[in-house]
Order: C-alpha cells, then structure tokens, then sequence
C-alpha cells in the first residue's frame, strides 16, 4: 500500500485544516470522512426519518448515492448528485450526526465506501475510526487533540453565521457530541495503539502540518 496517513481525534482539533495542508504539501488525496456521515444523516432528516430511531436508520442506509471528491483544494461531497456540502454543516446535522453515526449498518456501509475510495493509498484521511478500523495497517496514524475551550472556539468560529452558536452553547453541543462518539458501541472515537499523538492547543496550523509532514517523512 502507498502512503495513507490516518488522522483522527475529536471535534474542533483542527483536523481538516491540517489534514489538507498535509495533503498539499505531499502532493496527495484527501478524504474527509465526517463530510460522509454528515451527509448520511442530511438525507435521513431530508427524507423524515427519525434519527434517534436506530431501527429505521438501519432500514435506510443502504438507500443514499453518496460522492466524495478527494481534491484537497475543492473537497465535494453529493448525495443523489446533490451537492450538500454547504447544508450539512448546519448545527441541525451537527447535533443529529452522533446518533445517525453510531448505527452500525451506517458505519459498515461507509467504510466499505471509504475502503474504495482510499484504494492503494496516495490519501490523507480523517475521521474518528480511520487509525482503528478502517486501515489499521496505515502507515502514518495521528491522533489530533487541543483542550476543550480551544475546540469550542474554533467550531464556534466556523458557525459564525449562526447567531445561536455561541461559544458557550458550542462548547456544550460538543462535549455531548464527543461524549456520544466516544462512548458508542460501534468503533468509537479511540487513539490508537500505535498513533502519534498531537496536541494542537498551543500549535499554529503551520506548526501541525509540518510535524505530520515529519513523521510521513521518517516512515517513507
Ligand atoms: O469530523 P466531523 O465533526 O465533521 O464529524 C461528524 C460526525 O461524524 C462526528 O460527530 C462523528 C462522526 N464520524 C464518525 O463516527 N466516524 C468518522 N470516521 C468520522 C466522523
């Protein structure tokens, strides 16, 4: 297998950002993963199924056409040839994506989709299982961390737009929705074994990428 670096870690690490600039500086793909199940729960609430109803998301997962392009300079994600990648950043998708994730048939059917995508290799991935489940031979596994209130500023900022999304009720969204991912019984967010951790708390984005560069550098 060519290169796949593995990056995972918890909401707001700041894995996207560094996950394409690493992708960048090595001339490689790039798949964000949670852009997936956010777009698997976009179209169960699109269609009216209930997210908090286990049974009857299992009974849909099969059913959405999901596209992702691996650009890392226009990452796109479709559902049905839909381009959804503006509506499921809204908090209505952010806070029905941990139950819609934790369904196993969602998770088999999107790592069977991200194992095809990720190929032989040549790709910077992102999510919280791709160290552990989904290619746990990677050559490069990260585990992206930052303190709580690092983390709630920074998704707050990306929900700028949003009046209600202020840094307090971020923070709350996202510790029930880290608590949600990481307790699951389905690959719950977990570093693994053999990940090199990082944390981001007191790091520039610059200062990030070059030390998952680094390690790339030193295993290839
Ligand atoms: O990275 P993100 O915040 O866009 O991810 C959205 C949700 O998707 C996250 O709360 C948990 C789920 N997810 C997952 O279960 N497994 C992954 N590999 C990626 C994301």
């Amino acid at each position: 297998m060519s290169l796949v670096i593995a990056m995972d870690g918890p909401s707001g690490s700041g894995k996207s950002s560094a996950s394409k600039g690493v992708a960048r500086a090595l001339g490689l793909r790039y798949l964000d993963t949670g852009a997936m199940y956010r777009a698997m729960t976009w179209w169960m609430l699109d269609q009216g199924v209930p997210v908090e109803d286990a049974a009857a998301v299992a009974a849909k997962a099969g059913d959405p056409v999901l596209e992702s392009g691996t650009d890392p300079d226009a990452p796109t994600i479709s559902v049905d040839g839909a381009d959804v990648s503006g509506p499921i950043r809204t908090r209505e998708v952010t806070n029905a994506v941990s139950a819609v994730s934790a369904v196993p048939e969602v998770r088999a059917r999107l790592v069977a989709l991200q194992r095809e995508i990720i190929g032989t290799g040549g790709i910077v991935v992102e999510g919280r299982d791709i160290g552990t489940v989904v290619v746990p031979d990677a050559p490069v596994k990260v585990y992206l961390t930052a303190s709580e209130q690092v983390r709630a500023a920074r998704r707050a900022k990306d929900l700028a737009a949003d009046p209600g999304a202020t840094v307090t009720v971020t923070q709350a969204e996202q510790a029930r929705r880290d608590k949600l991912d990481s307790t699951r019984k389905a690959s719950p967010l977990t570093m693994a074994a053999d990940a090199h951790e990082i944390d981001s708390t007191e790091l520039s984005l610059g200062e990030v990428i070059e030390a998952v560069v680094r390690l790339a550098k030193e295993q290839t």
